[in-house]
């Protein structure tokens, strides 16, 4: 097998095999996922369709607790990159603890939404190669942006 690889080449792809399988044993844990999420904003606030398939497709892996993971996921060292991104977009914005936010930090939120679609930020470029399903078309992006806004409305009567 492999005989036209130079004896050299072959030592090389084993360290590297081997190296590999090293890597797959140490590294962050997998950020854990639920489906109970009483405090969801998709359970808790009355959102249209249209607006929750697209926090659903482009945010909900990096924002929510019901993060879905592809096979490559768990593989290192793309996962450490991955579950770095998660852990961070979760801490920056949960949308499976909305109902636990205060009035202030819910309208920051959606502030913070309207902004990062505004300037193109999210869903990150390095997850939307990766998922055609996130990318949002322009017509997308405004009718999330107008949702964010309106949806301050609201926040703030509550
Ligand atoms: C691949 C993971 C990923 C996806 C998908 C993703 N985000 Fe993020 N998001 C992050 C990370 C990581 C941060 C924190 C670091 C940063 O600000 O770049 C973040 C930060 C944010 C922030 C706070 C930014 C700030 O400047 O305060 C908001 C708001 C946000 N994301 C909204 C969204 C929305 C809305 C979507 C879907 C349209 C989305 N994100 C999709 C990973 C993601």
């Amino acid at each position: 097998m492999l005989h036209w690889v130079s004896k050299k080449t072959k030592y090389i792809l084993i360290v590297i095999l081997v190296f590999l399988s090293i890597l797959q044993f140490v590294g962050p844990e997998r950020p854990a996922t639920t489906t109970e999420n009483p405090g969801d904003i998709l359970q808790v606030a009355n959102i249209s369709p249209e607006i929750s398939d697209m926090l659903k497709s482009a945010c909900y892996d990096c924002h929510s607790m019901e993060t879905q993971y592809p096979w490559y996921a768990s593989i290192a060292p793309v996962s450490w990159f991955l579950y770095r991104h998660i852990n961070h977009g979760r801490e920056e914005l949960n949308f499976s603890e909305w109902a636990f936010l205060d009035k202030r930090s819910k309208l920051r939120v959606l502030k913070d939404i309207q902004e990062v679609l505004e300037e193109g930020e999210m869903p990150l470029s390095s997850y939307v190669n990766m998922h055609e399903e996130a990318e949002l078309t322009d017509a997308q992006k405004e009718a999330l942006m107008a949702w964010a806004k309106e949806f301050a409305g609201v926040v703030i009567k509550e």
